[in-house]
């Protein structure tokens, strides 16, 4: 059963003295299914907080329609069941953060005998325990986002809608949000969250939705979306003799790098990359990584834009 299921979902908006017409999300019909974490990546003005406030109820298309958990959009049935994390969440900054989860607990109407227990054990869950008793205004920007995170958690959502959970953070919190979102299969929540940063989603989504324009160009596994786009294959060996290296020469792309006792070798696909490391393993060199350099996020969205795009 689909936690989310979208069909012709549209916004226009009229902007300006004449009103001119601008489509901002264009004929979205879209189906995530329980238990799935889903990516929706699009660069930024695509219209992916636009999704998030339709599905949410925020705003009313103007075409088409759609349910979230089984109820349609908007209806609060729905909406009490979803946890959701805004874009640049920012919380009163006098709080501390037990208090503003206690505040938000209080809102949802969770029972004040399981209150303190929740919030103890959602601080715990998003590592905050040793800080819940600070303020929030002495938190980092990594901290202020797993707080959005707890806050989303609260009442026990099936679904979580997250607007953008990793941006501003360093990469460990970019890892600590990732892990987290990951979690929260073992619970069989379903996931939906929006990023324009690839490697966000490459990890932990189930599927992605590239959405460009206001326009959904591309839907599926993201190993599918991005199988056939590997560019090239880099090889770092160490202390390959001369003669080796020129021996695998035939099969690379450019010339090696050299640097100090390492050297460096881009290959352009599996068939190259088979002979090379033969090539080397037989000669006993120390072989320190082999990375596939995919295309990236930027040139994705480009290609997608003039297939699938105005
Ligand atoms: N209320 C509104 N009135 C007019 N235009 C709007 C309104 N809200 C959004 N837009 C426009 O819709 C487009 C999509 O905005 P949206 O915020 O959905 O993009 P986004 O994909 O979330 O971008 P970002 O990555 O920057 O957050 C933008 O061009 C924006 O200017
Ligand atoms: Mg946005």
């Amino acid at each position: 059963m689909p936690a989310i299921k979208t069909k012709g979902l549209s916004k226009t908006y009229r902007v300006g003295f004449w009103g001119r017409r601008v489509d901002v999300l264009r004929d979205l019909t879209l189906e995530v299914e329980s238990g799935e974490i889903f990516g929706y990546l699009g660069p930024n003005g695509a219209g992916k907080s636009t999704t998030i406030k339709l599905l949410l109820g925020l705003v009313r298309p103007t075409l088409g329609n759609g349910e979230v958990l089984d109820s349609p959009i908007g209806a609060a049935r729905a909406r009490s069941r979803i946890g959701f994390l805004p874009e640049n969440p920012s919380f009163y900054e006098y709080l501390t953060g037990r208090e503003f989860l206690a505040f938000c607990a209080r809102l949802l109407s969770v029972p004040r005998s399981q209150r303190l227990e929740q919030v103890q054990s959602l601080l715990g869950d998003v590592g905050l325990s040793r800080a819940a008793d600070l303020q929030i205004r002495k938190y980092s920007k990594g901290m202020v986002q797993r707080l959005g995170l707890a806050q989303a958690l609260l009442g026990d959502p099936k679904l979580l809608i997250l607007d953008e959970p990793m941006s501003g953070l360093d990469p460990i919190g970019r890892k600590e949000v990732r892990d987290l979102i990951l979690r929260q299969k073992a619970a069989e929540r379903t996931v939906f969250f929006s990023t324009h940063i690839l490697p966000d989603v490459e990890v932990i989504c189930d599927r992605v939705g590239i959405l460009v324009d206001g326009k959904l160009v591309k839907t599926g596994p993201i190993a599918e979306l991005l199988g056939e786009e590997i560019e090239c294959i880099e090889i770092t060996v160490a202390d390959a003799p001369e003669p080796i290296l020129r021996q695998v020469e035939a099969f690379i792309l450019g010339s090696s790098l050299r640097q100090q006792s390492r050297a460096m070798v881009r290959v352009k696909g599996e068939a190259e990359l088979e002979k090379v490391l033969s090539i080397l393993v037989h000669a006993g060199c120390r072989v320190l990584s082999v990375i596939p350099h995919r295309r990236g996020l930027e040139e994705i969205f480009l290609a997608a834009h003039s297939e699938g795009g105005r």
